[in-house]
């Protein structure tokens, strides 16, 4: 028989409507930290939980049935449709089963060409002592990135503007729509009227860009071609425009915005702690002497990529993620409702003292000798696990990896006098202010 949830210890409703609205990220890991592995947290509502047993974290994100996407992601539904984020069942399967081969570890090998000489194009406009927002400058050319590689697109600066001003709207919009508000709520907010002006300019972006490859007649090997040449195994039928859009819209918004709030986390932490930086320097000045990264650097760029896991353990851009239960079930012998909202957090979980030492601190050694293997499954997720993890994983990490050390053979980036550091957490981990810097030559 299984227990109560409601007889575990939990914060009660003034610490929740105070913490949980004041900063959703420390509040969940105060919680963690107070109350244990199972928390019930009465939000309005909405009973959500959070867990922090690596092995319910597991147990969850496995279960794709059971446990479906949270309601959080109701939102994103009206901003990315039906596409591989938010979609579920037997749709979402399929979607990523054809999506799957644009991601196979042969076929992202070709984009490191591209993804270095993107990040050398920008470099060519970078003078010495220039004040920059290389959080600006990292949305763009991981954009840009996601653009070429997925869609064959090179955009003009205006149309990059445009989808960027879109998607960042819907960010801003989503953030103010709260977990437990997400039905329709009559009167439109001038927030709303913003947000449903971004909506149509985005989608005549990505219906021009359809439209366009249908008429060229000619399909390349890019994802957009795949995606209209797919046909349905039942019924013959092929993605309408809609899906195209969908889907379009989806990998496009996970594509860049996750991978330029990561490397805008790594420039702040590296201007930071020089020791780090001053390594990583000679580690590129070793691996590269002063020549343009390729692919096959990537397994000599050893503490390049240590300093990048490191970065995403304390900045994951993805902070937390949600499930909704379908049925009754039980988790660690306590009853879990349906409907009951389960929460596993990365942040909460890469800062667990009990898996890593000195967890509020930036050491990217840490992740020598394979460690990353030693630690129990559940505890370091900055992807995702399960069915539904990142198929752009690789795609990431190698971009990361590429990008810092095609910029930091060249730039010291230091922060600016007046650079104002604040978390924003939303659909990613951003920076609320930018992050300014001040270039200085290797
Ligand atoms: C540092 C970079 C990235 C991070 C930290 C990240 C993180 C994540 C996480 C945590 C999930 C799982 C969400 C959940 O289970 O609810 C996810 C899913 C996803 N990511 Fe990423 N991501 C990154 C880069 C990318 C890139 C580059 C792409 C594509 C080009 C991408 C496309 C997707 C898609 C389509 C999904 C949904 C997969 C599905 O449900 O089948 N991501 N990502």
């Amino acid at each position: 028989m299984s227990k109560d949830l409601l007889t575990l210890p939990h914060p009660d409703e003034r610490t929740v409507m105070e913490g949980y609205s004041q900063n959703p990220l420390d509040f969940f890991k105060n919680c963690a930290r107070e109350f244990g592995e199972i928390v019930p947290v009465q939000l309005e509502d909405d009973l959500i939980c959070l867990l922090t047993n690596p092995e319910h974290i597991t147990e969850v994100l496995k279960n794709r049935v059971l446990f479906v996407k949270g309601k959080d992601l109701q939102i994103l539904h009206r901003f990315l449709g039906n596409g591989l984020i938010t979609s579920e069942g037997d749709f979402w399967q399929r979607q990523r089963r054809l999506t799957q081969p644009v991601f196979h570890q042969q076929r992202i090998e070709d984009y490191g060409a591209v993804m270095v000489e993107y990040t050398a194009r920008i470099l060519q406009t970078w003078r010495e002592d220039e004040v920059r927002d290389v959080y600006n400058d990292m949305m763009r050319l991981t954009f840009n990135i996601v653009m070429k590689t997925l869609f064959d697109q090179d955009m003009t600066d205006n149309e990059a503007n445009q989808i960027l001003y879109s998607v960042e709207e819907a960010m801003n919009w989503y953030e103010t729509q709260s977990v437990t508000n997400y039905a329709d709520q009559g009167e439109l907010t001038p927030a709303d009227i913003r947000y449903q002006s971004a909506m149509e300019q985005l989608d005549q972006a990505m219906y021009a860009m359809i439209q366009q490859r249908r008429e060229q007649g000619e399909m390349k090997r890019d994802l957009l071609s795949m995606l209209m040449q797919v046909q349905d195994a039942d019924d013959g039928s092929k993605m309408s425009d809609l899906q195209l859009r969908d889907e379009a819209a989806s990998l496009i918004t996970a594509g860049h915005e996750t991978t330029s709030n990561t490397l805008s986390w790594t420039w702040m932490l590296l201007a930071q702690h020089p020791q780090v930086r001053e390594k990583l320097t000679q580690e590129l000045k070793t691996v590269l002497d002063g020549r343009l990264p390729t692919l096959e650097d990537l397994p000599s760029l050893v503490y390049t990529t240590m300093i990048i896991k490191e970065s995403m353990r304390l900045y994951p851009a993805v902070t937390d993620l949600s499930r909704e239960a379908t049925q009754d079930c039980e988790i660690g012998g306590y009853f879990i409702p349906k409907g009951c909202t389960l929460i596993m957090s990365q942040w909460v979980m890469h800062r667990d003292p009990r898996y890593f030492e000195d967890p509020e601190v930036f050491i990217p050694e840490r992740w020598e000798n394979d460690i990353e293997k030693q630690i129990p499954r559940g505890v370091y997720f900055p992807f995702g696990d399960g069915p539904r993890f990142c198929i752009g994983k690789s795609f990431a990490m190698m971009e990361a990896v590429l990008i810092l050390a095609t910029i930091a053979q060249k730039w010291k980036l230091e922060l600016a006098p007046d650079c104002k550091i604040e978390l924003q957490p939303s659909i990613t981990l951003r920076p609320k202010h930018g992050i300014k810097v001040i270039l200085k030559q290797v």
